[in-house]
């Protein structure tokens, strides 16, 4: 019988509460969850790839069937290379959507592969990395939105 593996693909520049719900609903899905990291170098990010891996593994172990990765590329070529047949990803509103579909009919056109959306919880339906980070930067307090120690690593990085 063929391995299901889904991907959660992202920056994760940090992971927030937001996408754990995600990546822990669609591990539950399927045999195994790959959530791979976008190493893209004309974008800076505040942590390096290794730091986003580290606190993605740290703060996924507990759902067993998930495995970390990075990728730089298209994603379409990543799933194939690991036999992946699907994309997971989280919608938190209405606004997310247009780009999501645009994303999700090429990459069926590219590689005939499914993305599955999956509404957010509401309770992070406006949580996103970049604004953690801005609102962070100015002293506000996201420890509620972050893993413990992704907050912690997060403000000794700001500080
Ligand atoms: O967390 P992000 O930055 O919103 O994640 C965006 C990501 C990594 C999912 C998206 O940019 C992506 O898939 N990039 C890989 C390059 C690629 O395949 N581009 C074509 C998309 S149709």
């Amino acid at each position: 019988m063929t391995t299901r593996r889904a991907v959660c693909p992202g920056s994760f520049d940090p992971v927030t509460n937001g996408h754990l719900d995600i990546i822990g609903r669609a591990s539950r899905l399927f045999d195994e969850g790959i959530v791979a990291g976008l190493i893209n170098k004309a974008k800076s990010s505040l942590f390096t790839v290794d730091e986003r891996i580290e606190m993605l593994a740290e703060t996924t172990a507990k759902y067993g069937n998930v495995k970390i990765d990075s990728f730089h590329g298209l994603l379409v070529d990543f799933c194939r290379d690991r036999g992946i047949q699907a994309i997971v990803k989280g919608l938190r509103a209405v606004s997310d959507f247009d780009y999501e579909l645009q994303m999700g009919q090429m990459n069926h056109s590219l590689a005939e592969i499914e993305t599955l959306f999956i509404p957010t919880n509401p309770l992070y339906s406006y949580l996103s990395s970049s604004l953690v980070k801005e609102v962070a930067t100015y002293g506000g307090d996201v420890s509620a939105l972050l893993p413990e120690s992704v907050n912690r690593l997060l403000v000794d990085r700001l500080r």
